[in-house]
C-alpha cells in the first residue's frame, strides 16, 4: 500500500468514525466545517487517484443518478406487524395468553419504544450492505439501497467482526429527528413547496425518492431492532440481537432495556410514555417482546400479527382551545373542507392554530359551534383535529356553522350528490383553487404526458397568472416562459415542443386529462372507442354512455349510471365547454381513428400486420381492432404475406424474422402515425 492509498483508508475510517460519533452515539467529536474539510479532502484524492475509489468509501453516500422506477424485494422472511394493546389491562391480558402458551416458562420481556418511522429491511452478505427494502405489504416490498446507502448511520460493511454472518437481514426504522424535520419544512416553505405534515410522513417522503441525491439531502437516520433470514451465526433471544447489532456498530435505541416481569415491563412503557416529548425523535408507543427466540417461535403468529410481541400505542395528546372562526378550503376536485380556526394552543410541543373538521356532517354531528371551547388532539401526530366542544364552556353566544352556498373561490354553484358527505364546487376547470390540481393532472404522465411540466412549474406558471386553465397551456409564448427565473431558451424551447407535441395525443389521453369525477384511464379508452370524438361524447345523453360503460367493463347497472351522469353533468357545464372550445382551436386532436364511408374506405384495406411486443397507447387486443375496424388484418405468424410488424417494447422473435425477410417494421410512433395521416 502506498502512501496514497494510506491517506485515503485512514481519511475513511476517520470519516466513518465521526458518521458513527454523531448519527449513533448522538456525542460529535468534531465541528461541521471540521467534519466537511475532512470529506473534501477525501473527495479531492478519490478523484485524482481514480484506481483507488471503492463502493464503501464514505463519498458514496451522496447519493446516485435518478432511477426510472424502484425494484421489487420479495422479503425472505415476512414483515410482520403488531397489535395494539391500549392501557394497562390490554398489556396484562397480552402477558396472561403468552404465559398460558408457555406453560411453567420463564418468560422475560424486552421493552422498545416504537419509532414512528417506517420499517426497512437491510441485507447484508459476508458482512457487505447489499440490498435494502421497505416493508411494503410485509411480503414485497421496493427496492431503496441507494437511498439507504445515504444514511450515514448504516455501515456499508461490517468491519472486522468477530461473528460470520453469511447472511445478515435486518429490520429497523428510518426516521427524522424533530430538528431535521422542521429544518426541511423551513426549506419548503421558503421554496413555496407543500409542508409535510410530521417527521414520518417527512420521513417516507424522502426515503422514497427516486432521486438518492435528494434522500442524501434529508439526513434520515435509522434505529435496527429486529431480523428477518440470518445464516452463519446462531442466535438465542432479541437481547443477544441488540447486542451484537451495537457491536456490529449499527444504530440501536438507547432506551431498549430487558425485565423479568411483565408489571415491570408495563411500569417501563408507561415511564417511556410521560418521557417521549423529551426525546429528540417521535415515537407512538413502545414495543414488548418476548426474548427468547425458541418461545417466540413457539407463540408464532395469528395471521399478520405475533403473538410474541405487543404495541402499547400511547395516548393522543389533547389540548382545550377556542374554535374563533371557520374558513372553507376548496380542494383540487373541488370538495369543500370546513378548516377550524383556532386560538393557538400548544400541543405536544407544536403550536396548532388550524385543525379540520373534515366535513359539514361531521361538525353537525359533532355538534361544533363558532366560539365553542373545543378539545382538539393531534391524531397520530397527523393533522389536528377537533374532537368535539366542551359543553359546560358554553355561554349562548356561540354560532351555528352552514354550508356555504356559493363556492369561497369562485363563486360557482355548489352541489352535493345523493349519499356523498363531501359538498363540491360545480366550475371545476375554471375555480382557481382547483386549477393547480387539474393542471397538474392534465400534463401528467397518464394524461396527456407533457414532458418537462413538472408540479413546480405549473404552480408558477398558474401564480404567475400565465395559466388559469388547462387550455391555456397551448397558448403560452416562448416570451411568457423566458420571463420566468428557472428557463433558458433551450428549456424554454422544449417545454414549447413538447406542448406541441401532446396535441396530437390519442383521445383517451385528452378525456382522461380533463379530470371528470369517476373518468380514469379505463373509462377514457372506452369513451373514446365508443364514440370516436370528443363531439359525439359532449352531445351524447346519459343512456348512450351508461350503455358504452356497462355493456364494455362496468357490471353494474348503479355505478355506470352514476359514472354516465358525472360524465353528462361536466359537459353541460358552461365553464367547461369553454375552456373545450379553447383546446379545439389550439388544434388539439378531438377523434379516435375514425371509421368512414363504405368498405372501399376502410383506411387499412388489403393490409396485412404482425403485432410484437408491449405498446404504450393499446393492448394487442386494442390494437388488432383498431386494425381490423379500419380493414386491416392481424396476423399471428411473419411471412412473406406480412405488409407490416409493429414492434413495441420487448419485441419478440416475429421482429428478427422480419427483417431477415425485410418486412417493413413499424415502431408504435411510426404505427400510430401512420393510422393518423390517414384519418
Ligand atoms: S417489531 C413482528 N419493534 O411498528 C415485529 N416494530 O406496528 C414487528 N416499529 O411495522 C415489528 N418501532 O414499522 C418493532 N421497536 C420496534 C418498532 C417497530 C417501530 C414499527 C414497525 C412495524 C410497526 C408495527
Amino acid at each position: 500500500m502506498n502512501n496514497i492509498q494510506k491517506e485515503i483508508k485512514r481519511l475513511r475510517k476517520e470519516i466513518e468514525h465521526h458518521n458513527y460519533c454523531y448519527y449513533v452515539l448522538d456525542k460529535p467529536e468534531i465541528s461541521d466545517f471540521e467534519y466537511d474539510n475532512l470529506f473534501k479532502k477525501l473527495l479531492d484524492l478519490e478523484n485524482r487517484y481514480p484506481q483507488y475509489k471503492s463502493p464503501f468509501s464514505p463519498t458514496q453516500r451522496v447519493g446516485a443518478p435518478p432511477l426510472d422506477k424502484f425494484g421489487k424485494v420479495v422479503h425472505a422472511v415476512p414483515m410482520l406487524s403488531l397489535s395494539n394493546a391500549f392501557n394497562k389491562n390490554d398489556l396484562i391480558d397480552f402477558h396472561n395468553r403468552v404465559a398460558r402458551l408457555l406453560p411453567d416458562e420463564k418468560i422475560e420481556y424486552i421493552v422498545e419504544p416504537k419509532i414512528d418511522g417506517l420499517a426497512v429491511e437491510l441485507i447484508y452478505e459476508n458482512n457487505i450492505f447489499v440490498k435494502g427494502a421497505t416493508r411494503g405489504d410485509g411480503i414485497t416490498g421496493e427496492d431503496v439501497t441507494l437511498n439507504l446507502k445515504t444514511i450515514k448511520s448504516i455501515p456499508l460493511k461490517l468491519e472486522d467482526n468477530e461473528y460470520k454472518f453469511s447472511i445478515l437481514e435486518i429490520r429497523g426504522e428510518v426516521f427524522l429527528t424533530k430538528k431535521q424535520f422542521l429544518k426541511i419544512n423551513e426549506e419548503r416553505e421558503k421554496e413555496g413547496l407543500p409542508l409535510f405534515a410530521n417527521p414520518r410522513n417527512c420521513a417516507a417522503g424522502s426515503l422514497r425518492q427516486l432521486n438518492s441525491e435528494e434522500t442524501a439531502k434529508r439526513n434520515l437516520n435509522i434505529f435496527v431492532y429486529g431480523k428477518g433470514r440470518v445464516e452463519g451465526v446462531e442466535i438465542f433471544s432479541q437481547w443477544e440481537f441488540i447486542n451484537i447489532l451495537k457491536k456490529l456498530k449499527f444504530n440501536v435505541n438507547p432506551l431498549i432495556k430487558r425485565f423479568d416481569k411483565i408489571t415491570e415491563a408495563i411500569d417501563y412503557c408507561l415511564y417511556i410514555e410521560e418521557n417521549r416529548n423529551s426525546l429528540p425523535y417521535e415515537i407512538d408507543g413502545a414495543v414488548i417482546k418476548v426474548n427468547n427466540f425458541i418461545q417466540q417461535e413457539k407463540l408464532g403468529n395469528v395471521a399478520r400479527f405475533p403473538r410474541w410481541a405487543i404495541a402499547y400505542k400511547f395516548r393522543e395528546a389533547e389540548e382545550i382551545t377556542k374554535l374563533i372562526d371557520v374558513k372553507v378550503q376548496v380542494g383540487r376536485t373541488g370538495i369543500l373542507t370546513p378548516v377550524a380556526v383556532l386560538t393557538p394552543v400548544n400541543i405536544k410541543g407544536v403550536e396548532v392554530s388550524r385543525a379540520t373538521l373534515h366535513n359539514f356532517d361531521e361538525i353537525k354531528a359533532k355538534d361544533i359551534k363558532i366560539g365553542d371551547f373545543v378539545y382538539v388532539k393531534r391524531a397520530g401526530d397527523v393533522i389536528p383535529e377537533i374532537i368535539g366542544p366542551v359543553l359546560e364552556k358554553r355561554d349562548g353566544s356561540e354560532i351555528e356553522i352552514t354550508v356555504p352556498d356559493k363556492c369561497p373561490v369562485c363563486s360557482g354553484e355548489i352541489y352535493r350528490e345523493p349519499g356523498e358527505v363531501n359538498y363540491r364546487c360545480i366550475s371545476s376547470l375554471s375555480c382557481a383553487a382547483q386549477v393547480k390540481g387539474k393542471i397538474k393532472h392534465f400534463v401528467s404522465k397518464n394524461c396527456m404526458n407533457i414532458n418537462g411540466f413538472g408540479e413546480r412549474i405549473v404552480e408558477v406558471f398558474v401564480e404567475k397568472g400565465l395559466i388559469k386553465d388547462i387550455a391555456d397551456i397551448y397558448y403560452l409564448q416562448i416570451d411568457d416562459i423566458l420571463n420566468l427565473d428557472r428557463f433558458a431558451l433551450k428549456s424554454a424551447t422544449n417545454l414549447i415542443k413538447s406542448i406541441n407535441q401532446s396535441k396530437k395525443n390519442t383521445l383517451w389521453r385528452l378525456i382522461n386529462g380533463l379530470g371528470i369525477r369517476y373518468v380514469g384511464e379505463e373509462i377514457s379508452k372506452i369513451l373514446a372507442k365508443n364514440f370516436i370524438s370528443l363531439d359525439k361524447i359532449i352531445s351524447a345523453d346519459i343512456a348512450q354512455i351508461e350503455n358504452a360503460v356497462y355493456k364494455k367493463n362496468i357490471k353494474t347497472t348503479r355505478k355506470s349510471l352514476k359514472i354516465a351522469e358525472n360524465i353528462v353533468k361536466f359537459f353541460n357545464e358552461e365553464h367547461n365547454l369553454r375552456v373545450i372550445e379553447k383546446l379545439k382551436a389550439a388544434g388539439l386532436n378531438f377523434k379516435e381513428y375514425e371509421l368512414v364511408g363504405n368498405d372501399s374506405d376502410k383506411l387499412l384495406n388489403g393490409l396485412s400486420f404482425v403485432l410484437t411486443g408491449t405498446l404504450r397507447e393499446y393492448s394487442r387486443n386494442e390494437a388488432k381492432n383498431i386494425i381490423e375496424t379500419l380493414g386491416g388484418k392481424v396476423l399471428s405468424a411473419v411471412s412473406g404475406r406480412v405488409d407490416y410488424v409493429v414492434a413495441g417494447e420487448l419485441p419478440g422473435s416475429k421482429l428478427n424474422k422480419a427483417k431477415k425477410l425485410g418486412i417493413k417494421i413499424l415502431n408504435e410512433d411510426e404505427f400510430l402515425a401512420m393510422l393518423k395521416d390517414k384519418s
